[in-house]
Formats: C-alpha cells, structure tokens, sequence
C-alpha cells in the first residue's frame, strides 16, 4: 500500500478576518490557548500522517517556521512551500507536486476545526482506504457557505455544488480530502472557476464521475468548525475553552499527540514544556507525563 503525505494549505489573505490578519497570517491567530493551524495539523498527525507540506504566503514562511520549525520535535517531518496568490484549493497539489512524489495524500485547510468521538478512526481507516477521493459531508444550518453535497435516499451521491445560491442539501463538504497520487494530474487538468480559482469542488466532480468519490457523513458526534470570520474564530476559541476547562484535557496538542502516538518520549515533552515554562500549557504537559 502507497504512503501518504499530508498538505495544510495555510495561504490566503484573510481578508474576511482584517485587521486582525493585516500583520498576521490566519491560521497563526489563537484559537484559544494554541495557534489556529495546531488543530489541523494534529488531525493529520491523529491520521497517522507524518510528512507534512504547510503551503503558506511568502510573508508568513518565516513566522510558521519560528512556530513550527521541521516538525522534528513532534516526530514528523514539517516542510514549507509557497502559495504566491491564492488562486484555489486545488493549486496546492501543483504546488505540492515533488513533495507528493509518487504517494498518496490528505489536505486539510488551515482554518478546519475537527474533533470528538470516532474521529481517530475515522481518520485511520480513511487513510487506509483505497478510492480515489475521499471526503466528509456535515449537516450544516448554512450550507450556501460551502462546497455541498446531494445524495439520493439510498445515501448515494447524486451531485456536488461549490456554494450555491440555493443549497439543496444541508451537508457541506468539510476542508478535509483524501485522495489518489492521481490527484495531481487532476489538479492541472481543471480550469480556473468564474472567481478565478483552480476549485477544489471541480477536483471532486472529477472523482465523481469516474464514480470513484467516497462521501462519508461525520455525524453529530464530530465537531466541525471553520474559523475563518470574527464569529467563527470567537465559536471555536469558546468550544475549546469550554471542553478544555471542563474536562482538563487539551485539544490539538503537537505535543501530547506525539507522546501519547509514541512519536517522542517522555523526556522530550518535558523539555518543550520547560521551554514554555510559566504558562498554563507547560503545566499541562508536565501534568499528562506525571499522570
Ligand atoms: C472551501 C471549499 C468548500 C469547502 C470549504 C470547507 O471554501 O471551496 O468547498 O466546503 O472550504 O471549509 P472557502 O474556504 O473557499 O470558503
């Protein structure tokens, strides 16, 4: 079976999101207690995916590399490429064309929030899984939003629509994709949509016609945020405050999902930890290892 790599297209202007993004990239913000792109990567990591691509704009690279350095000191391996416009989605496996290689791959969007019950293996049988695509529908109360998909009763799809004007569905198509190392060739076979971008949804539609599109519905166990408006941002860092105070355990944590994958030991959390000492989050790590 191929290997596959992981992409977290973290690129963009943010523009909904200014000033808050006019001197810092999106998916630097804080989601609460972390930085907004440690909860995409560590579904990644929760996949069992350890090279990872970050695609972001030429301004920021530097800043994500401070942030998250080779990825070394969580067991992965982090490398950093450059999106110069954002001209769609689906530019990110041209751009990730050599990191891809010959293998498999799994995108996720730097501003997708995913967590709760299943989701770890949800994720490892998705990676296991041999279709061509794969994604993941969540009902959603404003699907005109997003890239939708309309399945027939049987639960089989019938059609997908990037945000349209009237949704005939409530399932919107989440910022998490698996698919084939053919994937690439999709990318650039596809043509700019009416807003200008290479549309993820076109990437999609490709694998649907071939009938090689897997939609598996996350139900209402999974949370599935996206935090890219004030409001967004705000739900997100309130969801992960509520959960982490309630149940004293963290959410999207490189760290504690290194240690508890066996990716690093003991030693190595409790020195990041003394590196951030003083905060509530050093405390945290040097808790879980003393457990
Ligand atoms: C993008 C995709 C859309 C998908 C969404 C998930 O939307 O185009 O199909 O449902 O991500 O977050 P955008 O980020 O461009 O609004």
């Amino acid at each position: 079976m191929s290997k596959r790599k992981g992409i977290i297209l973290a690129g963009g202007t943010g523009s909904r999101l200014k000033p808050l993004t006019n001197a810092i990239s999106k998916q630097l913000l804080p989601v609460y207690d972390k930085p907004m792109i440690y909860y995409p990567l560590t579904t990644l990591m929760f996949a069992n995916i350890k090279d990872i691509l970050i695609i972001v704009n030429k301004k920021d690279k530097e800043t994500f590399k401070n942030l998250l350095k080779d990825g070394s000191q969580w067991g992965i391996n982090i490398n950093y490429a450059i999106q110069e416009y954002p001209s769609g989605i689906a530019e990110a496996f041209i751009i990730g064309e050599s990191f891809i290689g010959d293998d498999n791959v799994a995108l996720i969007l730097g501003d997708n929030l995913f967590h709760g019950h299943d989701l770890i293996s949800m994720l490892r049988n998705t990676n296991n899984s041999t279709s061509g695509g794969k994604v993941f529908a969540y009902q959603v109360s404003n699907p005109e939003e997003y890239g939708i998909v309309i399945f027939d009763k049987h639960k089989n799809v019938t059609s997908i629509e990037e945000k349209p004007k009237y949704p005939k569905s409530k399932f919107a198509i989440t910022g998490l994709y698996f698919y084939k190392n053919d994937v690439i060739k999709k990318a650039k076979d596809i043509k700019p949509s009416e807003r200008g971008e290479l549309e993820i949804t076109s990437i999609n539609q490709k694998y649907l016609d071939e009938k090689d599109l897997k939609v598996e519905i996350m139900g209402r166990g999974i949370t599935w945020l996206d935090t890219g408006t004030f409001e967004g941002l705000n739900d997100a860092s309130n969801y992960i405050r509520t959960l982490e105070k309630r149940q004293g355990l963290k959410i999207g944590c490189p760290e504690e999902v290194a240690w508890r994958l066996g990716w690093i030991n003991k030693e190595n959390l409790i020195q990041m930890a003394n590196k951030m000492i003083n905060s509530e989050y050093s405390k945290y790590l040097i808790n879980i290892v003393n457990e």
